[in-house]
């Protein structure tokens, strides 16, 4: 059913205008799609910090607290692409990892860190065994993937940028620091690489990683994933926190015959409501200003919707026909996957692939969802050929700078 909203702020307001339909999938009235403040409010409490009791995977099956505790100083833990939320770092911290008098370079810091809740998208539970503080637990929450931070303390610790991709963190890497896991099982974790993750490997044993997407800007859309899998993000949502991260809960899919149970208790399906809320109350950030080139986007425009056909697909104020329609493999421009991995979509509910929303799209490198295009000239140079467009260079470089714009 259509819940009644309320409006969530101007920024979603001014990101609203010309959108049509109800989100989440329900209804084809006309009405704009508004948010619930309040729920939005508690969704944002859970992408933050909610583990949906994913600590029964993530400390008694891969025993990472064991390892973080013993071996990941925050230098290591930066590496792996971890971000730190400087807004939750008391004034003595601050000063000391200034003046040097708080090692970076000795996992007790990361345990002190994670006991301030400053490790963003990792919960732990740090605990005095002995008269030492020991990480008893620990847990992920989706802010994991899904948040990075601004930098603007020093790199890898800053505010934070919720539903913003964490394009340097490599979830692979961090699995395979499990002694649970076989040779074999590392191997493919290893392989995968920063912002990148394979949500399907550990159903169906085959490895092709995907992109870390954004979850913001997709109030109006109703088709999720790159594959258009559900109709609504709490289908995906329910999908990640059971199957991926470990929650307590079920999820099935008939299509792909995936059905699992974790626990004997739910401690998800409560919250996805709040938890959609609070992603569909984020827009795309605008782009920078002074990025990109605003009279060659203005012609580029052009080159968009005439001789580049791309509005074909890319089309109305989300820049997709995904609430109409899907696409074969066949008419899409990043198959075959690299290094002859088996195609996503094969693997995935629809079988097809989703016209990827642009709006932020100048934010998050690499494109398409096996990030086989580093760049948006890159993304252009594809379409050109794949395509047969023959598009001139000024049209090309043109076409860069309206999607820059987005
Ligand atoms: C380990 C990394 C990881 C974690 C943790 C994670 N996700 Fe994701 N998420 C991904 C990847 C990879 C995809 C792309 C999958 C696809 O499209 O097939 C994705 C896709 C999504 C999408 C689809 C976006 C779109 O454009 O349709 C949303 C929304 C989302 N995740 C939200 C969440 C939420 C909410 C949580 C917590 C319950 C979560 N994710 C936890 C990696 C993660
Ligand atoms: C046949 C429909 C279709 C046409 C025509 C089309 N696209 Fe796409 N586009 C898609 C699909 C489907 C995806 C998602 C592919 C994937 O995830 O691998 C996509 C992905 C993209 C992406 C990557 C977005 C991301 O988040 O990674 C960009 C950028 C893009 N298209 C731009 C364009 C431009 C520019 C044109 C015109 C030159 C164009 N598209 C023409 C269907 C289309």
């Amino acid at each position: 059913m259509r819940k009644s909203r309320t409006i969530w702020g101007t920024a979603v307001m001014g990101g609203l205008v010309g959108l049509t339909g109800a989100a989440g999938g329900c209804g084809n009235d006309s009405q704009t799609p508004t948010i619930n403040a309040a729920q939005a409010m508690q969704g944002q409490d859970i992408f933050r910090s909610d583990t949906f009791g994913d600590e029964t995977f993530w400390t008694d099956t891969l025993h990472l607290n064991e390892v973080i505790q013993s071996a990941v100083d925050p230098t290591t833990a930066l590496k792996v692409g971890l971000k730190v939320d400087a807004d939750a770092l008391p004034a003595d911290v601050v000063a000391g990892v200034q003046d040097g008098s708080i090692s970076l370079t000795d996992p007790a810091t990361t345990v002190a860190l994670l006991k301030l809740g400053a490790v963003v998208g990792v919960k732990g539970t740090v605990e005095n065994v002995n008269g030492t503080d020991t990480l008893t637990h620990v847990g992920i929450t989706c802010a994991l993937c899904h948040s990075t931070v601004d930098d603007s303390f020093m790199p890898g610790i800053g505010k934070r940028l919720d539903a913003w991709p964490n394009t340097s963190l490599n979830p692979g890497a961090i699995i395979a620091l499990s002694p649970a896991l076989t040779a074999d099982q590392k191997a493919v974790y290893n392989s995968w690489g920063p912002g990148k993750y394979d949500p399907r490997y550990n159903q169906d044993g085959l490895n092709g990683p995907v992109v870390i997407p954004p979850a913001y800007g997709l109030l109006g859309l109703n088709k999720v994933t790159v594959t258009g899998d559900g109709d609504q993000l709490e289908y995906w949502n329910r999908y990640v926190a059971v199957t991926q991260m470990g929650g307590h809960g079920t999820f099935m899919e008939p299509r792909t015959g995936v059905n699992v149970t974790n626990g004997t208790d739910d401690l998800v399906s409560s919250q996805l409501p709040a938890l959609q809320e609070y992603q569909l109350s984020i827009p795309a950030p605008p782009p920078p200003a002074g990025s990109f080139d605003q009279a060659a986007a203005d012609r580029g425009k052009m080159v968009f919707e005439g001789p580049g056909k791309c509005a074909t697909c890319h089309s109305g104020s989300l820049f997709t026909d995904a609430n109409s329609r899907l696409h074969d493999p066949s008419e899409v421009v990043s198959e075959p996957e690299p290094n002859g991995e088996p195609s996503y979509a094969s693997r995935s509910a629809t079988k097809k692939y989703r016209t990827a929303p642009l709006r932020g799209v100048w934010q998050h490198p690499p494109y398409f969802h096996n990030g086989t295009a580093p760049t948006l000239e890159a993304v252009v140079e594809t379409y050109d050929s794949r395509k047969s467009l023959g598009l001139s260079a000024d049209q090309k470089a043109d076409l860069v700078q309206y999607l820059k714009s987005l």
